[in-house]
């Protein structure tokens, strides 16, 4: 590319940072400073020409990477022949086909069917009133650290404050909340091999100081917590609250919109534990970026509320059901589930080396390419390294061409969403900037 060209494009850039700034509500976050122009697989180019791997992928929802080439000529074809007509107004015959391909893979003996939406969080609102609607029960009780999105009952179900929920009250009553077991910091006193047990007992305990079983409609939980910092729950727990939904009747809603399509190595992570959702979220992967999610489930809680109860104007757009097809047939044909066992193996092995060492990792931990690194001051004390040091080593990463978000409660976890179609060399040519990057840190 010529000097000319790229100082235009770079302008180009820097007038894009000055309108977002002056333009867009900075209550829409800005987790870097990259102004993208194009993207392909793993990789990102900005407004300059500069190239960045991406460990971010859209925030998981890219796990079939930036523009795979089927979901292209996927797009390019439903374009030029139907966009829009609202699902309601007229059938089409992919979003039939999303929903099927979507209750194929829960591997229940009991019919399932699926909606679609256009966001995890409308979806997560949809399984709730599934829910409420079938049981014709009122109480729903989620996690400690959940995150499952940011409309007003999303942010009521999030068990995180900071951010995400202070001046947004009054919230959606009903609502309550049971621990999560977080095995790197478990409540005093309790050692972390007791925390499924101490974890499902004080679920019960809810029971009888809030609110009854018998008028609980919901449970909700992450198989893998993605934006409470990757936390994969200790053994059995899921398997504890299938139990105490069946012993109670009660709808267990898991919500994959961020653990989906693969990223732990199997289709789903409930897969790992043997449970089975009655409801299931699913989001973001789904259609390679295009806005799209789905409740998927049992169809007798899908069917239990009147036509017109559920849907939108937008859910299940032809385009975003053209995508979600393509990457249906990208995980049959491309053997997506292997890379992500690949892509998992190498981050475990090099994170894990890191943990040992650099003196600010406290935990590297994860459920296949789902992976994180929990920062700290002190191993110790594990107090969590302060957020603004967080956010210095991501800036540092991206000054060497590498884009990489947090989570975590204290906003001290780095977390890896890359494509799991990345190529082995961008995917070690990221890790070594982050180690590059944490020994500079550390220094
Ligand atoms: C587990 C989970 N549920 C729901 C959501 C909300 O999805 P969306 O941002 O598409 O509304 C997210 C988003 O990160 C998520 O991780």
């Amino acid at each position: 590319m010529g000097s000319r060209l790229k100082a235009q494009i770079g302008a180009h850039g820097n007038t894009a940072l000055k309108q977002r700034a002056k333009f867009v509500s900075s209550g829409v976050a800005a987790y870097s400073s990259i102004v993208v122009d194009h993207a392909q697989n793993a990789t990102l180019w900005d407004s300059e020409g500069k190239k960045y791997i991406d460990f971010a992928g859209g925030i998981g929802a890219l796990n079939v990477g930036h523009c795979h080439p089927k979901v292209v000529s996927a797009l390019k074809r439903q374009a030029a022949k139907l966009t829009h007509t609202s699902f309601h107004v007229a059938s089409y015959s992919d979003y039939a086909a999303v929903c099927e391909k979507l209750c194929r893979t829960i591997p229940s003996p009991l019919p399932q069917k699926a909606a679609l939406f256009n966001s995890g969080a409308e979806a997560v609102e949809n399984a709730v009133k599934l829910a409420r609607f079938f049981t014709r029960r009122s109480a729903v009780i989620s996690f400690g650290f959940a995150f499952h999105g940011r409309t007003l009952l999303c942010l009521t179900l999030n068990g995180r404050e900071k951010v995400l929920k202070s001046g947004f009250g009054p919230f959606a009553p009903e609502i309550y909340r049971a621990p999560f077991p977080y095995s790197y910091r478990p409540p005093a006193g309790i050692n972390p091999k007791d925390l499924t047990e101490y974890c499902l007992e004080e679920l019960k305990r809810l029971w009888q100081s809030e609110i009854p079983a018998n008028q609980t409609a919901a449970l909700i939980v992450e198989p893998v917590q993605g934006e409470g910092g990757f936390i994969v729950p200790t053994p059995k727990f899921l398997k504890g609250l299938r139990e105490l939904c069946d012993a109670h009747g009660i709808v267990l809603i898991i919500d994959e919109v961020q653990s989906g399509f693969g990223r732990t190595g199997k289709f789903w992570a409930f897969e790992h534990e043997e449970v089975l959702p009655d409801l299931l979220v699913v989001g973001k992967s789904l259609a390679a970026g295009m806005p799209l999610s789905a409740v998927v489930g049992r169809s007798e809680i899908m069917d239990a509320p009147p036509a017109g109860a559920i849907g939108g104007t937008y859910g299940g757009n032809p385009l975003a059901c053209a995508a979600a097809l393509a990457v249906f047939e990208i995980f049959e044909k491309e053997n997506i589930l292997n890379k992500a066992g690949s892509v998992a193996k190498t981050v475990q092995a090099r994170f894990n080396s890191f943990q040992k060492k650099f003196s600010i990792i406290g935990e590297s931990r994860g459920l296949g390419a789902m992976r994180a690194l929990e920062l700290v001051l002190d191993k110790k004390t594990k107090a969590p390294l302060p957020v603004n040091q967080v956010k210095q080593i991501i800036a540092d990463c991206e000054k060497k061409g590498l884009l990489l978000i947090k989570a975590g409660i204290f906003d001290n976890v780095l977390r890896t969403l890359m494509p799991l179609t990345i190529e082995d060399a961008d995917l070690n040519e990221g890790l070594d900037i982050l180690e590059e990057t944490l020994e500079d840190f550390c220094l």
